[in-house]
């Protein structure tokens, strides 16, 4: 694997999950394999499970591992070719992919939506420009539209807790007083759709996701309807695609309870506000994956890992 830009680049999901529950069970099986190796994640954003997880993983292979907070500690980049660079920012990212391409042999990229602009974040400027000017693989640590390593992990942990062949798996929208980006619920929709499962997305009217995305899927607006029978729910909360990054409201009604979710596993990507977008009866119990998703976010990261230095 060349690059891991998003779950397509897997190939056979089914593969790579079994792949990552082997090095879940054996995670030194490759300790050598990255030696002499290193990875550079850099962060244009915030991170605890993205952070901490990729370089567990990568450490495990034997990566060398540079975490840079580009936020808050590397120079404002210009992306814009031909630009006049007499602002703010003080590097091209034309030197910088290069410069960094240097130093490591695998470069791990976190850079959020904006959402302000969508034609800007679907160009995906941060990562494609690193993709693009850098002379080693990009793995995307969440990008403006996908967040990967959290759909394999994700993929991962619906593996091993399903108790039946063909589990019903819920996405059910949450409220939230900050606008959310789009990443998350779309790798997730993703990576449902190659999975042989029964999969329905509720959220209220007004915050369809990008309808080229959940092309094919079943949408149902009453959230009760889409709750019955589930095996999985998985929460998350997103702004308005439609009316671009906007909160329209955060009705309290679509907020995950204990008596919604009935005999169904709980599902979240973390970070999540506690009775917000799920109340504490059900973080804090037994049906509740979230810890267990956060710990396979290492497994995912580490088969991707593996796989792109099998090939460079
Ligand atoms: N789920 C996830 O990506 O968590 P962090 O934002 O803490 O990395």
């Amino acid at each position: 694997m060349k690059n891991y830009l998003s779950i397509h680049d897997l190939g056979s999901l089914r593969h790579a999950v079994d792949e990552a529950i082997a090095l879940k069970n054996d995670p030194y099986a490759f300790e050598d394999l990255g030696k002499r190796k290193t990875i550079c994640l850099l962060f244009f954003n915030n991170s605890l499970r993205t952070r901490l997880s990729t370089q567990k993983a990568a450490t495990n292979i034997g990566l060398n591992v540079m975490v840079m907070n580009f936020g808050s500690e590397g120079w404002q980049l210009e992306y814009e070719d031909g630009s006049i660079m007499d602002e703010g920012k003080s590097e091209h990212i034309r030197e910088a992919a290069q410069v960094v391409s240097q130093y490591a042999d695998i470069i791990a990229i976190r850079a959020f939506a904006g959402l302000i602009d969508k034609e800007q974040d679907e160009a995906e400027i941060v990562l494609n420009g690193f993709k693009k000017l850098a002379s080693v693989p990009i793995v995307n640590m969440e990008s403006s539209v996908a967040h990967p390593l959290q759909a394999l992990a994700d993929a991962i942990t619906l593996e091993e807790h399903k108790t039946v062949k063909k589990p019903k798996v819920v996405l059910s929208w949450a409220p939230h007083p900050k606008p959310l980006p789009h990443a998350v619920a779309n790798s997730f929709v993703h990576m449902m759709k190659l999975k042989e499962m029964d999969f329905v997305i509720t959220h209220p009217a007004g915050y369809h996701l990008n309808p080229e995305i959940t092309n094919g899927c079943e949408i149902v607006y009453e959230q009760e309807k889409a709750l019955e029978n589930a095996n999985f729910v998985y929460v998350k909360s997103w702004s308005s695609y439609k009316n671009y990054g906007r909160v329209l409201h955060q009705n309290p009604a679509w907020m995950m309870t204990k008596e919604k979710l009935g005999d169904a596993k709980f599902m979240h990507c973390l970070p999540v506000r506690r009775n917000v977008v799920v109340e504490d009866a059900v973080l804090d119990s037994a049906q509740s994956l979230v810890i267990e998703q956060a710990n396979n976010r290492t497994w995912a990261a580490q088969l991707v890992l593996k796989r792109i230095l099998e090939v460079i």
